[in-house]
């Protein structure tokens, strides 16, 4: 069974194809350079984008491929939560496929295919733990199945990845930072007592990050020598070292985030929710974190979980993962009907599959 994928839910605009759970091929565009411009994704550029790119974008795919429209069984498309402009883009052009080819179309959750990604690299084993950390979101849930989450805990304000882009503009690197922050920050000593571990004095599974960045913000103005220059940032952003101070700042401030993100999970393990959990399912964009990585990974050694990390390319956003999940949901014979809806973040993603027929309607 061949399903495509294709994920427009915020600045990259990805497709993949992915023929009985693997890869086939995927291509992809990211806005990263438009958006840094402005120091975050600016929407309406995003949707446009989108729209430009996603025709081209799957005409290149199928020519890779050496695949043929006819070929394709199943549509996948990232129905949220995401930039409500840019999903209706994937959307639309999703309808049109299942439409013109009389194929099921499939509504993907963005998150839940985040942290199936890894199926397509190895054998997912459940019940799992699942740690979502993205740009928009940071969410633990307990997984059951590839169509059974329960979301057990999320971000209060700050998701992760927004706390590494929003301490990155504060040292005028550009936007996504966290890349950049992990890279100096393994290049510095970190002082563990430097920065808080942010709502963690507490007995629930939620998150809070705004606090951190505070604190980051504060040290800064303590030490705005910290800070480095436009030009100095701009050599940092290229992969030079930053000067001691920064580094090690960077450690500290990778360790307070990793630390607290186990800190949650350990307390989900130890909980009604941990009980019969085999693995431990780390992803989205800061799962590609080394810090986040690693101290997972103990965690997981200590309870005798098996750890479930992508490959940092199947971290970020991408089409593959859509495919992937879409495939997965079609091995369950769910659907969607043309009425799919998108659903912008914020709100709760309906559980409206359908057992779907061979096409589309
Ligand atoms: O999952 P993703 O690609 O997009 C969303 O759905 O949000 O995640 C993007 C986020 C950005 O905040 C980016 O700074 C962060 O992932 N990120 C990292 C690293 N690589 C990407 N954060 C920390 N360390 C990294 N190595
Ligand atoms: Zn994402």
């Amino acid at each position: 069974m061949l399903c495509i994928g294709i994920e427009t839910s915020c600045d990259e605009t990805g497709l993949a194809l992915v023929r009985d759970g693997r890869l086939v091929h995927a291509v992809m565009s990211s806005q990263a350079d438009i958006h840094a411009l402005f120091g975050g994704v600016v929407p309406e550029i995003a949707s446009r984008e989108h729209y430009r790119l996603i025709g081209p974008l799957y005409d290149l795919l199928l020519r890779e491929a050496g695949v043929g429209p006819a070929e394709l069984d199943a549509v996948a498309v990232a129905r949220g939560p995401g930039l409500l402009g840019s999903l209706l883009v994937g959307m639309a052009f999703a309808k049109g496929l299942a439409l013109g080819f009389d194929i099921p179309l499939v509504g993907v959750n963005h998150l839940h295919a985040h942290l199936l990604a890894a199926g397509l690299e190895r054998e997912l084993v459940f019940p799992a733990l699942g740690l979502l950390v993205s740009g928009g979101h940071t969410h633990i849930y307990r997984i059951e199945s590839p169509v059974s989450f329960r979301l057990l805990g999320r971000t209060l304000d700050d998701a992760a990845g927004e706390a590494y882009d929003k301490v990155a503009k504060m040292l005028r690197l550009p936007y996504p930072g966290g890349r950049i922050l992990d890279q100096q920050g393994r290049r510095g000593i970190a002082d563990p007592r430097l920065f808080p571990r942010p709502y963690t004095d507490n007995d629930n599974l939620d998150f809070s990050f705004s606090g951190l960045k505070t604190a980051v913000q504060t040290h800064l103005s303590r030490h705005p020598e910290l800070v480095p220059s436009p030009d100095a940032a701009q050599t940092v952003a290229g992969g030079h070292d930053a000067p001691e101070g920064l580094r090690n700042m960077c450690a500290s401030f990778n360790e307070a985030v990793a630390e607290t993100l186990c800190i949650k999970l350990g307390r989900a393990l130890d909980g009604d929710d941990g009980v019969g959990v085999r693995a431990l399912i780390v992803a989205g964009g800061v799962a590609a974190n080394s810090y986040v990585r690693e101290h997972t990974a103990r965690l997981a050694v200590s309870r005798g979980l098996e750890l479930i990390v992508p490959s940092p390319p199947l971290c970020t956003d991408n089409g593959s993962m859509i495919a992937y999940a879409g495939w997965l949901l079609r091995q369950g014979g769910l659907s969607h009907s043309l009425d799919l809806e998108a659903v912008p973040r914020g709100r709760a993603i309906p559980d409206d599959y359908r057992q779907g027929p061979a096409g589309c309607s």
